[in-house]
């Protein structure tokens, strides 16, 4: 290859791992491979800039703007950081630094790098007004409505905001009246697993790591599902025109003492050697922190000094950051093990010689899916890799060939699932595979007992912890309906002694005893009954029915209003559903369709739940819609559902539950259903638009 062929092919692969991660939110290498790939564009850029192309990764800050959000410009561009990866690498940077101050004395803040997404927000007046992504570092993403659920991030800043600011305020002053602060926004890690373990649990695709999951959620145009992922945000800078503080020390303090998330983690180091034991401190303690971090950032204290140091094209000359190696080890992988999910998706574990890694001693893995291993290439007794990354479970990266023998057998994906022998299959476009014996397989009968007693379900956690897979081992149950059939004398004494497991096969020897004293008996039998008050979204949600989480179940309970609108709603009624696609609508079609399933919920209905939304009881207002009936479809810009029928009641008027001659007005909102719409033509059933029925009620 040419010089000039290798700065072409250098600068389109750079320039598509940017696109990647920036606007799709995939990183498809390492940090540590990008960067040896840009330094490689930079050198050769150096020794040929004849072939630089206007487009070169090298002199922006990757990333773009994305359409659906309004653009802003930055007050003040948001530049990166350079990279460096060693000791020696840091004392050049501090050399430039003494250098650049001509041997005036310096000091350096260090703070950790923290893995997510840079945020600037700017407040005007103690109020937060604007929110922003970094973008290509000059305009960004007004996110304001999103980053407003940050709830560690205040929307208002007390001690009489407003003040002047001036360069001698010391760190109690007031802040001044136009600021910026700019930060990392990230999902908590425990966040993170949440939110898997509950996509897991409905049967959605799982997020690939904290990373992706916060920026793919800071692009989401609906706030209040970016709300219900509890983000947050550590603040590490501050920017004001004129300045208001000397240090970034100062700074540091100061947003802390107004309220802002500010990581205690800082420190600050008065010379490189300082530095050097701040990196080797946090080599490990990094993961104890609620994040993922992957390096360190270290920054000259004084702005004055910040000022003289400069900028290069792309990043200051007075901050750069200490990338950490990712925390590796070698080790060999004994056995794979294949676990069943509620959904029936096998998932390959990886069992390895345990070894020790950040601290911890590690002795399995996730392998993700067959693709996965394939993509590996990895064998049984083979010595691979070990990484633990921004995720909680370390990750097989790789295999050391240099290391295999004829001891190496390849991995056999089972064809047949490991629990019920039931023949695997893959649906088309997932990495996974599934056992189609939704009904009969062991593990996902156990997880969708699990799924049912969940909080958010049923609430009769009292049940965990084994108490299930006795009852089902006992015969006393076979699906969630027969919990209801259960007696004092089914369960009193019931006692087996299980492996300790930890989701593996038993390793330690250890056996747990699950046993029912009358207490426990008591307690399970309380919570079962009690469970029949539960609401009726939370007994749609514990159906189990794949791809229908929380809030789509309450979408589904808030259009339909009962189990038994939604037993016969047609497909295109339930795709019709705000926030439901095809996807979700087809899969809670067939899961209405199938006789079993409508036998489960006879029995659920024959058992006491609740199977109709509660309707408020609501005080009179007037008696002005008195003997007339309604009926609603669609979704309406004033009211929710739940007012609607509010105000219907609270005015003499009666709400009824399908479209008959006994019907006087159809009120159409957005989004109507189209069997409801004919159904009124056909009998002549007068429809009103909101507006109308706000007019009937006096305006
Ligand atoms: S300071 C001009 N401090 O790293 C320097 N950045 O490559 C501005 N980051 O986009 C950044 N932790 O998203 C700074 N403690 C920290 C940081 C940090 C993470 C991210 C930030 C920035 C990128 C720089």
């Amino acid at each position: 290859m040419t010089p000039q062929d290798q700065i072409n092919d250098l600068t389109d692969r750079l320039n598509y791992y940017n696109h990647q991660y920036y606007q799709n939110s995939v990183s498809e290498v390492d940090d540590f491979t990008f960067d040896r790939l840009l330094q490689q564009l930079a050198e050769l850029e150096r020794q040929y800039p004849e072939f630089r192309r206007p487009d070169t990764p090298t002199q922006r800050v990757g990333g773009t703007i994305s359409k659906e959000f309004p653009t802003v410009y930055h007050r003040f561009p948001m530049l990166s950081l350079g990279n460096t990866y060693s000791e020696a690498e840091l004392t050049e940077f501090d050399n430039r630094v003494r250098k650049g101050l001509n041997g005036q004395p310096y000091e350096y803040v260090c703070e950790l790098k923290f893995d997510g997404v840079a945020l600037s927000m700017t407040y005007e007046n103690g109020v937060l007004v604007q929110g922003a992504t970094r973008g290509d570092g000059v305009r960004g993403d007004d996110i304001t409505n999103n980053i407003r659920t940050i709830r560690t991030l205040p929307l208002r800043i007390g001690r009489g905001a407003g003040g002047q600011g001036h360069g001698t305020d010391s760190p109690n002053s007031v802040p001044p009246a136009l600021f910026e602060v700019r930060g990392e926004g990230f999902l908590p890690l425990a966040e993170f697993e949440r939110i898997n373990k509950e996509r897991e649990d409905i049967g959605e695709p799982l997020l690939a790591n904290p990373r992706n999951a916060a920026s793919g959620t800071f692009k989401q145009q609906d706030s209040a599902m970016v709300a219900k992922r509890r983000l947050d945000c550590y603040l590490y800078s501050f920017l004001s025109e004129p300045e208001v503080f000397q240090t970034h020390e100062e700074s540091l303090i100061a947003m802390k003492q107004w309220g802002f998330n500010v990581s205690p983690s800082w420190r600050k180091c008065a010379d490189i050697q300082a530095v050097m034991a701040y990196i080797n401190e946090w080599e490990t303690k990094r993961f104890d922190l609620p994040l993922g971090t992957d390096g360190i950032v270290i920054k000259v204290n004084r702005y004055d000094q910040q000022r003289e140091l400069g900028y290069t094209a792309k990043s200051p000359r007075w901050a750069i950051a200490f990338k950490y190696k990712a925390m590796a080890a070698s080790t060999t992988l004994n056995s794979v093990s294949y676990q069943v999910g509620r959904t029936g998706a096998v998932t390959p574990v990886a069992h390895l010689k345990p070894v020790l890694l950040a601290g911890t001693v590690v002795k399995r893995a996730s392998l993700h899916n067959a693709n996965e291993i394939q993509r590996l290439g990895v064998m049984i007794n083979d010595t691979v890799f070990v990484e633990k990354g921004g995720e909680i479970i370390p990750k097989i990266t790789g295999v050391d060939l240099s290391k295999r023998t004829e001891a190496s057998q390849p991995i056999n994906y089972p064809a047949e699932c490991p629990a019920c022998n039931t023949p695997l299959i893959r649906k088309e476009g997932e990495a996974h595979f599934y056992c189609p014996n939704e009904k009969g397989c062991p593990p996902q009968r156990q997880a969708r007992f699990e799924h049912f007693i969940q909080r958010r379900a049923m609430n009769i956690e009292s049940l965990g912890e084994g108490k299930i897979q006795l009852l089902i081992d006992r015969g006393l149950v076979q699906s969630p309906a027969d919990l209801y059939d259960l007696t004092n004398a089914n369960l009193l004494g019931l006692e087996k002694a299980y492996p300790e497991r930890e989701g593996g096969p038993d390793e330690t020897g250890k056996v747990r005893v699950v046993k029912f004293g009358q207490k426990t008996v008591d307690n399970i039998l309380n919570a079962i009954e009690a469970s029949k008050g539960q609401p009726f979204v939370n007994v749609l949600f514990a159906l189990g029915i794949r791809y229908v989480g929380n809030t789509t179940a309450e979408r589904l309970a808030d259009y339909f209003g009962s189990m038994d609108e939604l037993l016969n709603a047609p497909l295109d009624v339930l795709a019709n559903v705000p926030d439901v696609g095809p996807r979700i609508a087809q899969s809670a079609f067939e899961w209405f369709r199938d006789p079993e399933n409508r036998e489960y919920v006879e029995r659920l209905r024959a058992a006491g739940l609740q199977f109709a939304s509660e309707r408020k009881v609501v005080a009179q207002e007037s008696d002005t819609l008195a003997g007339k009936t309604f009926l609603y479809t669609g979704t309406f810009a004033n009211f929710t559902r739940e007012e609607l029928e509010e105000r219907i009641a609270a005015n003499g008027g009666k709400l009824l539950s399908g479209v008959s001659k006994k019907l006087n007005y159809l009120i159409i909102g957005e989004n109507p259903g189209p069997s409801k719409v004919d159904k009124a033509q056909k009998l002549n059933v007068p429809m009103i638009g909101e507006d109308e029925f706000t007019a009937m009620l006096g305006g």
